[in-house]
């Protein structure tokens, strides 16, 4: 099927998922398998996240959270981490505008202590320079971890207990969410793993409780809108029950 007539049957069938999560991943294979340097393959990666981000607004997604950079990504050789660096600034320097004028509002997660301070300034720029984008809101998910993410709400709140803000008994679902990096944004409907692993690589271990999951063969680079639309049609064909049995009503 053409991408237009998926994304036809997604507007007929309605209720698209609100916020979509992907593991972009397979950037180094496709390279390798060109016999070009993985740097090559985390390029050709930079143009499918524009491919997707105008997928997304065409289909109606609120949210997209996009996994760049793993605080296990550290460990990779310098070469490959400044060079994914590089691509983050290039990204920056070349799409802000667009996503400007796309009304696209860029938040950058992660725990950012790590990031160069010409990266850092990169950052903040383009997301002072898309406050307020409506049609959606994109997460670049950036030296992130979710069991860090997870920590670092617990030791906020013991902070908060210590300084007698908050007591152990107000600790619940809700409290811990308002700490982790994505607070106020409802949970990824539909998690995406490009290149066929059947792993969640400590992404969002907290938010994709009740997440519907995609894997996809293809490699990042080679991942298009008609991939994404695919993924969106078959999300549509779920029965999500959240734990309840089939026809209880599920608050949206
Ligand atoms: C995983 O592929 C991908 C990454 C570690 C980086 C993702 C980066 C991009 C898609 C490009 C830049 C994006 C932005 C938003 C500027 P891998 O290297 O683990 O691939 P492999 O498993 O085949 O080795």
């Amino acid at each position: 099927m053409k991408s237009s007539e998926l994304l036809a049957k997604i507007k007929l069938h309605g209720k698209p998922p609100r916020h979509v999560a992907i593991i972009m991943d397979g950037n180094g294979r496709w390279a390798e398998s060109r016999n070009l340097p993985r740097t090559a393959g985390h390029r050709a990666g930079m143009e499918a996240v524009r491919e997707v981000i105008e997928g997304s607004i065409e289909a109606g997604i609120e949210v997209l959270t996009l996994f760049a950079f793993s605080t296990e990504n550290w460990q990779r050789p310098s070469i490959e981490i400044n060079a994914l660096m590089g691509l983050l600034r290039l990204y920056i320097q070349k799409e802000t505008d667009r996503l400007r004028r796309m009304d696209v509002e860029v938040h950058v997660l992660g725990d950012l202590s790590n990031v160069d301070s010409t990266t850092r300034k990169a950052i903040k720029d383009i997301t002072t320079e898309t406050v307020g984008g409506s049609k959606l809101r994109l997460n670049l998910m950036i030296s992130y971890s979710g069991r860090k993410d997870l920590v670092e709400a617990c030791r906020l709140f013991a902070e908060e207990v210590s300084k007698q803000e908050m007591s152990p008994e107000d600790l619940n679902e809700e409290i811990l969410s308002e700490r982790l990096y994505t607070a106020g944004i409802s949970d990824p409907d539909l998690l995406i793993r490009t290149s066929g692993e059947f792993r969640v690589s400590n992404f969002m271990l907290w938010q994709i409780a009740y997440t519907e999951l995609s894997i996809v063969f293809t490699l990042w680079p080679d991942f298009s809108r008609k991939d994404l639309f695919s993924a969106i049609c078959d999300y549509q064909l779920r029965d999500r029950r959240f734990g309840r049995i089939a026809g209880q009503r599920i608050p949206r």
